[in-house]
């Protein structure tokens, strides 16, 4: 059995204030939802605010990426070490630091490191762009970029992965819970001849990409897929909850 997992990736948005309201909102109904893993990502100016709103309850905090240096000239990056102790887990590699950031798969492998040896849990994300998905080559994309992000690295105990789709990120437009399922299951494949069978039994993998309170039941009913990575769905607490209630239910 694996415990299934709803992050909120909040992104570029919130100010402190409303980071703090919006978590005071959402914990009004989170904290006794249990069956589900719950995280929040805000961004990195409000973690320190929010660990102290969600100090004693069951939700967990997380960053939305870190830089691979433990500290140094590296004007405007947060390190690994900076953010032990502050929060819990990490989302490396989403689509968007691959895309306007420059994270390569070697930077992505290097972050990786760098969270573990933190003490962090990382959330790597991986996932195909449009091209390559009507170029049939999602298989193909996704194993390379799980491989490169995790070359010379152990099982991390208790991993997770995120496969989201970079043509169903914001667009409105998710995948099938099918769809999703069918790589999900590839990625799990891709973990057992890697890491093992044991490996790929617990390790959880998220979908995400445009997940709504809406469309969460027909990915939560899929064999494969063992929670959600939301990004728009998880500024609004109604929805979150919504999500996050839906899950407890299903899985
Ligand atoms: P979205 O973002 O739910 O707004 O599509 C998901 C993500 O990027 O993690």
């Amino acid at each position: 059995m694996r415990l299934p997992m709803i992050a909120g990736n909040w992104k570029m948005n919130t100010t402190l204030n409303e980071a703090t309201a919006l978590v005071t909102e959402m914990l009004k109904g989170l904290d006794a939802i249990e069956g589900v893993e719950k995280v929040v990502c805000p961004p990195f100016v409000s973690l320190a605010a929010i660990r102290d709103l969600l100090k004693g309850t069951s939700v967990k905090l997380g960053a939305q990426n870190l830089y691979f240096e433990e500290k140094g000239a590296y004007t405007g990056e947060i390190s690994p070490l900076m953010l032990a102790g502050l929060c819990e887990l990490v989302i490396i590699g989403h689509s968007e630091r691959r895309q306007y950031f420059g994270d390569t798969g070697e930077v992505v492998n290097r972050k990786i490191r760098a969270a573990l040896k933190a003490g962090l849990r990382p959330i790597l994300c991986i996932g195909e762009r449009l091209e390559e998905n009507e170029a049939g080559k999602t298989a193909e994309v996704v194993t390379e970029q799980l491989k490169l992000a995790m070359d010379g690295i152990d099982y991390p105990p208790g991993f997770i992965i995120a496969y989201e789709p970079v043509w169903a990120i914001g667009t409105g437009k998710a995948a099938t819970g099918e769809q999703a399922d069918e790589t999900i299951g590839l990625v799990r494949r891709n973990v057992s001849d890697m890491y093992g069978k044991e490996a790929a039994d617990g390790v959880r993998i998220l979908y995400g990409g445009s997940v709504t309170a809406a469309n969460t039941a027909e990915f939560m009913r899929q064999s494969e897929i063992d929670g959600a990575l939301v990004g728009g769905a998880s500024l609004k607490a109604a929805d979150f909850l919504s999500i996050i209630k839906q899950t407890s239910e299903i899985l």
